[in-house]
C-alpha cells in the first residue's frame, strides 16, 4: 500500500505529517512511502533525509497522492488537493471536522474515508495518538517563551549589587495540557506561578508543579468535567463569580498566559476589556484560544498588539512555532493510529471499524458523513 504525504499550503503551517523517523517504521509495516518535495523543509526535514529513511521525494503534490491508498496531512486538505486524492484513499488528519464542515463534505462526496484525529476518544489506550495533547503541551512551553520574549523585565528574581529584581508573576488561565506546561516552564524561569480552571481536579495538578490554585468555590465545579475529562460551559452565576476572582488577582499580574478551550464551542472569555484595563503598565497576556476566538475579546488572531498598556499576544499555529518537534511527535501520534490497524502477517491495512477509536474519528465513509457529530 501506498502512503502519499502532502506539503502543507496553510500560511502559517510550518509541520510536515511524518518524519523520518516515522517513515522508517510505516515502511516496516509495510507501506511504500512518497512525499511531496519539500513537505518537511519548514519543519527542518530535508528530502535528503526523508530519502535516506526510505522515502520517495515526489516532484508535485499530484504525484505524491495522485495513487496514495493512504494520505497523511498535519491540516485537511484543501479544495484543490481533495480533487487530487484517489476515490476510495483514507486521509487522516486534524481536520477542524467540527468547525470545517464543508471540506468534511467535499471529502464524503469525493469518496474518501476520513479520520479526524482531533476527535479521538480520550482514553487511556488512545493517549500515545493524541495530537491535541502532544501539540498543546509544546504550545504551553512556548507560551511563555513568546511572554518572556516581549516582556520587558525579567522571570527570575535576581539579588544583584545594583538591586533585587523581584520574579515576574504568572497567571495560567485553563490548567490543561497547554496550561500545565506553562506552569511548569514559568516556574522553571522562576516566577511566581498561579493557576485557574473550572475543574476542580486540576487543583493537585497545579500544586505538584509548584503553582498556587485560584478557583471559585461552587456547587458547579464538581460537574465542570466531562467523562471524557473536558471542561463543560458553566453557568452565568458561576462565570460572574469567577470573573470577579480573577479581576482582583489580575490587578497583581506581569504576565498572563489563557489556554481555556471548550470542545466545538467558542472559547469562554475570561479576561474581559474592564480587566485588562486593571492590569499593571508593561504586562503581558498570551492568548493561546486566539484560534477559537479568544479567551480575551482584545486579542488579534495572529498578531501581537498593545492595548491599555498590555501587549496581548496572538500567535496563530502555536505548535508550528516549534515545527521540528510538533511534526515528530504529531507524526508518531499518527503512526500510533495506523500501526493497530496493519495485519502483522500480511502487511495489509485491515481496519476494524468497531474499534472504539476508529468509530470516535472516522468523519466519513461510503460517501456519507457518518460521524454522530456531523452527520444530522
Ligand atoms: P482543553 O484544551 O479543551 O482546555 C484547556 C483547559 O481550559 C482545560 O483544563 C479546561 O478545563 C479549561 N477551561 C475551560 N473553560 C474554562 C473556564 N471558563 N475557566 C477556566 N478554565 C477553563 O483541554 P485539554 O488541555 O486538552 O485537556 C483537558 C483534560 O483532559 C486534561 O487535563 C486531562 O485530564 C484530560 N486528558 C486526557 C487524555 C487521555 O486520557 N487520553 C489525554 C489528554 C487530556
Amino acid at each position: 500500500m501506498k502512503i502519499g504525504v502532502l506539503k502543507e499550503r496553510q500560511a502559517d503551517e510550518l509541520r510536515v505529517a511524518v518524519s523520518p523517523d516515522t517513515v522508517k517504521k510505516l515502511i516496516g509495516l509495510g507501506f511504500s512511502i512518497s512525499i511531496e518535495t519539500g513537505a518537511g523543509a519548514a519543519a527542518s526535514f530535508t528530502d535528503e533525509v526523508f530519502t535516506a529513511a526510505g522515502a520517495t521525494i515526489a516532484p508535485s503534490a499530484g504525484a505524491a497522492v495522485g495513487d496514495a491508498d493512504l494520505v497523511l496531512k498535519v491540516r485537511a486538505p484543501l479544495a484543490d488537493e481533495i480533487g487530487g486524492l484517489k476515490s476510495g484513499a483514507i486521509v487522516i488528519a486534524h481536520m477542524s471536522a467540527l468547525t470545517n464542515k464543508d471540506t468534511m463534505k467535499a471529502l464524503a462526496d469525493k469518496g474518501i474515508i476520513a479520520f479526524a484525529m482531533e476527535l479521538l476518544p480520550r482514553i487511556t489506550r488512545a493517549q500515545s495518538m493524541d495530537i491535541l495533547s502532544s501539540q498543546s503541551n509544546l504550545a504551553g512551553y512556548k507560551a511563555v517563551l513568546d511572554a518572556a520574549a516581549v516582556y520587558g523585565r525579567a522571570f527570575p528574581m535576581m539579588m544583584t549589587a545594583a538591586g533585587t529584581v523581584p520574579p515576574a508573576k504568572v497567571f495560567v488561565m485553563g490548567a490543561g495540557v497547554a496550561g500545565l506546561q506553562a506552569i511548569a516552564t514559568a516556574k522553571r524561569l522562576g516566577a511566581v506561578v498561579t493557576a485557574t480552571d473550572v475543574r476542580p481536579a486540576v487543583k493537585e495538578q497545579v500544586e505538584s508543579l509548584g503553582g498556587k490554585f485560584l478557583m471559585v468555590e461552587d456547587k458547579d465545579a464538581a460537574s465542570a468535567e466531562t467523562a471524557g475529562g473536558y471542561a463543560k460551559e458553566m453557568s452565568e452565576d458561576y462565570q460572574k463569580r469567577q470573573a470577579e476572582l480573577v479581576k482582583q488577582h489580575l490587578t497583581k499580574q506581569d504576565i498572563v498566559i489563557t489556554t481555556a478551550l471548550i470542545p466545538g464551542r467558542p472559547a469562554p472569555v475570561l479576561v474581559t476589556e474592564e480587566m485588562l484595563k486593571g492590569m499593571p503598565e508593561g504586562s503581558v497576556l498570551v492568548d493561546l484560544a486566539v484560534e477559537a476566538g479568544g479567551n480575551c475579546p482584545l486579542s488579534e488572531f495572529g498578531k501581537t498588539v498593545k492595548k491599555y498598556g498590555v501587549t496581548i499576544v496572538g500567535h496563530a499555529n502555536v505548535p508550528a512555532r516549534l515545527a521540528q518537534d510538533a511534526s515528530t511527535l504529531f507524526a508518531k501520534n499518527l503512526l500510533n493510529f495506523i500501526s493497530p490497524q496493519v495485519k502483522a502477517d500480511t502487511k495489509t491495512l485491515v481496519i476494524n471499524w468497531d474499534d472504539e477509536i476508529i468509530k470516535g474519528t472516522l468523519v466519513c465513509k461510503d460517501g456519507k458523513l457518518v460521524h454522530p457529530m456531523l452527520a444530522q
